[in-house]
């Protein structure tokens, strides 16, 4: 399996200190990763609740992270500018909420922000194929969103690697990101079906050990903070 992208591991603050959420990404970044990956849920979407635009706007001026905000968000349309404005580098929404899905990834990247779409672990395959030209990141979600901690959904890892498959044969050059029950075993998995983006937070927060965490873990660090490649 050809690879188009080096891994990035993109350490998720839902499981980081809510308290005290620039020291968390301090940590992220003290440890030379570039990611940072933002869980922004409105209780209707999903049942919970988490940070908002003044959040990602003081992580964007206190840390020199790429920060990949995930929205869980009903009308994503109608916040897309605000995330633009906090410093949002990536801004990926859900295919599954009733909205316009064209017109929003266009309008993340006349913002000139990265634009990525969500899949649930439910969804089938197919609901983002007419957007796959328009995107710069595919996430399949490997839980059903909504809390951290959860166990990883096997069955979806067959949809990376059609996601993997629809890449290749058109020539695209999408990421494709994985969020939920993360660890280096499942992430391993997810990265030989095809994927390259890889989202943990209980696993990353709770490790003792980082230094030991990071070399069992898929990222190769090479490539731009600021970039996608
Ligand atoms: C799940 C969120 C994830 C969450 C993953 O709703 O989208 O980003 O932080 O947490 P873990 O790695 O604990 O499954
Ligand atoms: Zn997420």
């Amino acid at each position: 399996m050809s690879h188009a992208h080096s891994n990035i591991l993109a350490p998720s603050l839902l499981a980081g200190n809510h308290g005290n959420l620039v020291e968390s990404a301090r940590l992220v970044e003290s440890l030379s990763l570039r990611w940072l990956h933002v869980d922004i849920m409105d209780g209707h979407f999903v049942p919970n609740l988490t940070f908002g635009p003044g959040a990602v706007a003081a992580l964007d001026k206190q840390t020199g992270l790429f920060l990949d905000v995930h929205l869980m968000l009903d009308n994503p349309h109608k916040f897309i500018e605000p995330f633009a404005q906090a410093g949002a580098d990536l801004i990926t929404v859900h295919i599954e909420p009733d909205y316009p899905v064209g017109e929003t990834l266009q309008q993340i990247r006349e913002l000139e922000r990265f634009a990525g779409l969500a899949i649930n672990p439910d969804t089938p395959a197919e609901a983002i194929l007419p957007h796959l030209g328009a995107v710069d990141l595919v996430l399949v979600m490997t839980v059903v969103p909504g809390f951290g901690g959860q166990g990883f959904r096997h069955d979806t890892v067959p949809k990376i690697a059609q996601v993997a498959k629809w890449r290749q044969e058109r020539g695209l050059k999408f990421r494709i990101e994985v969020d939920g029950g993360i660890n280096e075993e499942t992430g391993n998995l997810c990265r030989e079906a095809g994927a390259d983006t890889f989202v943990a937070g209980t696993s990353f927060f709770a490790a003792s050990d980082k230094q030991a965490y990071l070399r069992a873990f898929p990222e190769t660090p090479q490539g731009s903070p600021q970039s996608m490649s």
